[in-house]
């Protein structure tokens, strides 16, 4: 099996959120949404190292708060920047090169599943580049002030989820590109798009939903409870 990364990207603001605090340390069933996600991957057999990146200022406290969760594994915590991008960036700075693969994954997703980072990984061993998406439930359309400007056709579009898995030299090829040319997305996938390789879509998981909106983070509980089950 080759040698494989994590990168935790809990370096955002959570401005949708509206919490008192960071959205990433929400407590779901007692803990802190970072723990959960992180864990997750401290214990796949097909992780080598979890680096959390945290917002600036925070690597102190956010190591304290894995260590009370008996994290002790997780030893790299590393500040992001201003947006996901950037944070994903500098998380791959100074990563240790014998690393082969890197997967990307928010910490706003808790309820990620070992079975999910499995098949992740496992197309990781074919491809170069892997996104795990699901269908979209609603029907998508375009919008112009107020009117309904053409409506999607459901069958072409996904949603895009996390983990994201890449070949790591591929993925800190496709960063500095997006960084030299000034070109942003949210998604490491797009970046690596830019950059003219194929990114493979794997089925994603239907209860690994991001915490964008607090009343995400009841849906959350519930999933995580049931999966304690
Ligand atoms: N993230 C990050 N660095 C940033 C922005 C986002 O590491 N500068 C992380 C978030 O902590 C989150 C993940 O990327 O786990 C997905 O981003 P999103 O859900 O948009 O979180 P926020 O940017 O924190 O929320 P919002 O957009 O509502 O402000
Ligand atoms: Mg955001």
């Amino acid at each position: 099996m080759r040698k494989t990364a994590a990168l935790i990207m809990a370096a955002g603001g959570g401005e949708r959120f509206e919490g008192r605090e960071s959205k990433t340390l929400h407590p779901l069933l007692g803990r802190p949404v970072v723990a959960w996600s992180a864990e997750r991957f401290a214990a796949n057999r097909g992780v080598g190292s979890v680096t959390v990146v945290v917002a600036p200022g925070e690597e102190d406290r956010i190591r304290k708060i894995l260590a009370d969760e008996h994290l002790h594994s997780i030893e790299r915590i590393v500040p992001g920047g201003s947006t996901r991008q950037e944070s994903v960036r500098l998380g791959l700075e100074g990563l240790d090169p014998s690393f082969d693969t890197v997967l990307v994954h928010d910490a706003a997703r808790p309820c990620v599943t070992q079975s999910l980072i499995d098949r992740t990984l496992a197309a990781l061993e074919t491809y170069d580049a892997v996104v795990p998406v699901v269908e979209s439930v609603d029907t998508l359309v375009r919008e112009r002030q107020g009117v309904v400007d053409a409506v999607l056709n459901r069958g072409d579009i996904a949603g895009v989820q996390t983990p994201q898995g890449f070949r790591a030299e591929l993925l800190v090829r496709a960063h500095g590109h997006a960084h030299a040319v000034g070109f942003s997305s949210s998604d490491d996938g797009s970046l690596v798009l830019e950059v003219g390789t194929t990114v493979r879509t794997i089925p994603g998981d239907r209860t690994n939903i991001k915490i964008t909106y607090i009343e995400d983070a009841m849906i959350a509980e519930s999933i995580l409870e049931r999966q304690r089950r």
